[in-house]
């Protein structure tokens, strides 16, 4: 069941994309989602060319099945250089984060045979990359962890569906079955997780990261520019809102700069209940840490049983009882 054409373009049992993560998904993640069925995805961001290419040979170690490398651009230099090894060592599939890695880099992906999916947080940037070469494009709205832009996922998905030709996944903000179903019905052809994926056995964060994933609530995170200079969003902190308040008072660069420096200083020294790490709003939502597999599983069984009552409401063949599509245990029940 949900077999897609993002099924077929990645050669995936299903439309699953674990999104890169940085700092909480390495090899060991990466290939047990593309063990359970799904896309792993291994993260660039920083780190250096020895290190990705020991990730890519340690993930194949690992499976067999297919994976793909997100290149998130941070400058020119450091983008040619990762998607030069992507192609040397024949990785299938390349994403892309963080802005428009540039129609150059695209292109020599393409020659080289490499399927390169891009996330991107508007229409404007989805066409520029389906203008470049893009085979598919993940919408992302500002509910992810991570890199955000402006626009929520809602109306971002559809609105990039109806702008491209080529195959769109919807990414932010999506941890279960209905988030699933949600995006097959806004056009999308597949999901990308990543704040969901820290919370399972074999999520590649530290214990607090998981810890606090399953404390916090909707309102627990927050968009902050303090750790990387572009908008994050990221477990919400007193250092992180202090510093977003101290930004709002002052237009000079030259202050900006400073109070960036003093606040990620305070930043590294703090204690652990005041570090910070990017999530998404969805881990209101994260009750248990799971395996990939039980995630991964359960997110398409229970996304069969919802689809089923939604067709049997639209037929009019729910007896009169009204849909009520709540938690796990209670959509089983009813
Ligand atoms: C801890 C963390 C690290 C991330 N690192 C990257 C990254 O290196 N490159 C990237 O393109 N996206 C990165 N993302 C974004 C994810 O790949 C994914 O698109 C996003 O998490 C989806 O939204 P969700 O968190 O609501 O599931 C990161 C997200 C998280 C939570």
């Amino acid at each position: 069941m949900f077999h897609t054409v993002l099924c077929d373009l990645l050669g995936i049992r299903y439309p699953i994309i674990q999104g890169a993560m940085q700092g909480a998904g390495g090899p060991r993640l990466v290939a047990a989602v593309s063990e359970a069925g799904g896309l792993g995805v291994l993260p660039t961001f920083g780190g250096t060319e020895k290190d990705l290419r020991d990730d890519i040979e340690k993930t194949r170690a690992l499976t067999g099945r297919p994976f793909a490398v997100n290149i998130t651009p941070i400058g020119r230099a450091f983008t040619e250089s990762r998607a030069a090894i992507c192609v040397e060592m024949g990785v299938p599939i390349v994403t892309t984060g963080r802005g428009d890695p540039g129609s150059n880099i695209v292109q020599k992906l393409k020659e080289a045979g490499t399927i390169v999916l891009p996330v991107v947080p508007s229409v404007h940037h989805a066409l520029r990359v389906e203008a470049e070469g893009a085979d598919a494009i993940i919408a992302s709205g500002m509910e992810a962890g991570g890199h955000v832009g402006r626009v929520s996922t809602m109306p971002l998905v559809p609105q990039v569906v109806d702008a491209v030709k080529v195959p769109v996944v919807a990414a932010g903000g999506i941890g279960d079955a209905r988030g699933l179903l949600a995006a097959l019905a806004l056009g999308a052809c597949g999901i990308q997780l990543g704040t969901r994926f820290m919370a399972t056995v074999e999520g590649e964060c530290a214990d607090w990261m998981k810890q606090r994933l399953l404390e916090i609530d909707e309102t627990g995170t927050m968009i902050s520019s303090l750790m990387t200079g572009k908008p994050v969003r990221a477990f919400a902190t007193r250092i992180l809102r202090e510093y977003e308040q101290a930004l709002a008072h002052t237009d000079s660069a030259e202050e900006r700069g400073e109070l960036r420096t003093r606040y990620l200083k305070e930043l590294r020294n703090a204690p652990v209940e005041e570090r910070t790490m990017a999530a998404g709003e969805i881990a209101g939502m994260i009750r248990d840490i799971r395996t990939v597999r039980e995630l991964i599983e359960g997110i398409i069984e229970e996304a069969a049983t919802l689809a089923e009552k939604l067709y049997r409401v639209s037929r009019a063949e729910g007896g009169g009882k009204p849909l009520n599509i709540r938690h796990r245990a209670r959509a089983s029940e009813s």
